[in-house]
């Protein structure tokens, strides 16, 4: 086996159509989630704590220029009021995600991880975008535990072309994952599916990237065009742009989930909000069968949250306990256990690169 091989394994299964071929896809992918990280479903309460953004990437509502928002930052004492309420539900992790907000500040940043790591036993997870390496430095030496920033393409061409402004390369994103791992964070990344000018045979090229990372997370989510933003005006992807342009489909999705789960068969692999809300009823159960194993309730309190409009019709819950119980009871519902504790990357082989894939 050698890395062509491995690459026309990875596109015939992503340009594969037939149902009935597919549902081997799905069972392979089910049977390296079990074997390798078990029945336990985590859940990862997300916390919205900022929607201030310096970057104007076309395809997020969050963006600079993006008037129609109502711009919010939480405070220390509001965080940790939903910190509790995040362990009291039954996670066991909290996610701090904001846009890129100069405004959450090292030392403050840093505070409220320090008071969550000893008022409560939760691991933290961060998400605030690309920092300088002595924020993350700062941040770990609090006590954070994992840091989470997708590379979204790597396509270089495209990337540069979804985010206009600022330097802005995907090898910046790609640095900070090494310095991620250096500082000894577990280290998450992942890709938008059905980008506008996103070809198939960069997704093949997005797998093996995740692999040659060691990705210890790997979130993935389609494409949702936001009409505040000029890559969403110009509407979605559609087959006719050009022939192999990924569609940001619910089966593309679970495409990418599986084959991640074949790359990397320790990560952790969210169910994300993105597909939650491309088909709310089965989403979740549907994600949980086809390579995932952590979902990520969001318990941003609702006069905030309505603001964190990444792409419209986002799932947002009303009430968040029962939200939490909902999706509890889903977990439940195809036979899947609720994990308890904060559910970190498990290493069966220390010390070696994941295996190749293979068709066993
Ligand atoms: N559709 C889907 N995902 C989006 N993101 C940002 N904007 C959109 C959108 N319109 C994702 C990006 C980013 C993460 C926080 O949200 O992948 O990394």
């Amino acid at each position: 086996m050698n890395a062509d091989f491995d690459r026309r394994f990875l596109m015939d299964w992503l340009t594969e159509e037939d149902p009935l071929r597919l549902a081997d896809l799905w069972r392979m992918a089910d049977t390296s989630r079990r074997e390798n990280v078990g029945e336990d479903v985590h859940l990862r309460g997300l916390l919205e704590i900022s929607n201030f953004c310096i970057r104007q990437c076309a395809y997020c509502g969050l963006r600079a220029p993006n008037m129609q928002l109502q711009r919010y930052r939480m405070t220390e004492e509001e965080i940790m009021e939903c910190a509790r309420k995040a362990w009291k539900l039954g996670c066991g992790t909290l996610v701090l995600q904001g846009g890129e907000d100069p405004g959450l500040t090292r030392k403050a940043v840093g505070a409220v991880v320090r008071r969550i790591k000893e008022e409560t036993p939760l691991a933290v997870t961060l998400s605030l975008g690309e920092r300088l390496f002595d924020d993350l430095a700062h941040w770990r030496r609090a006590g954070a535990d994992r840091y989470f920033i997708r590379f979204e393409t790597s396509d270089t061409e495209l990337y540069r072309r979804i985010h206009p402004s600022l330097p802005s390369r995907s090898s910046a994103r790609l640095a900070i994952l090494e310095a991620l791992k250096e500082l000894g964070y577990e280290t998450g990344s992942g890709i938008m599916i059905g980008i506008p000018g996103q070809h198939v045979h960069s997704l093949v090229e997005d797998l093996l990237l995740f692999r040659s990372l060691d990705l210890d997370m790997i979130g993935v989510g389609p494409y949702l065009p936001h009409p505040e933003t000029p890559l969403g005006r110009t509407g979605a992807p559609s087959p006719q742009s050009f022939s192999d342009q990924v569609l940001n489909s619910e089966t593309m999705v679970y495409k990418v989930m599986a084959l991640s789960r074949l790359l990397c068969p320790e990560a952790n692999i969210p169910v994300t909000t993105g597909l939650a809300t491309l088909n709310r009823e089965g989403g979740y159960e549907q994600g949980l069968q086809r390579g995932g194993n952590v979902i990520m309730p969001g318990i941003t309190p609702l006069h905030f949250g309505r603001n964190y409009e990444i792409y419209p019709g986002k799932v947002r819950f009303l009430e968040i306990t029962s939200a939490v119980e909902e999706i509890k009871k889903r977990i439940r519902s195809i036979g899947r256990t609720v994990g308890s504790g904060p559910g970190e990357r498990q290493r069966h082989v220390q010390g070696t690169l994941p295996g190749r894939v293979s068709l066993e």
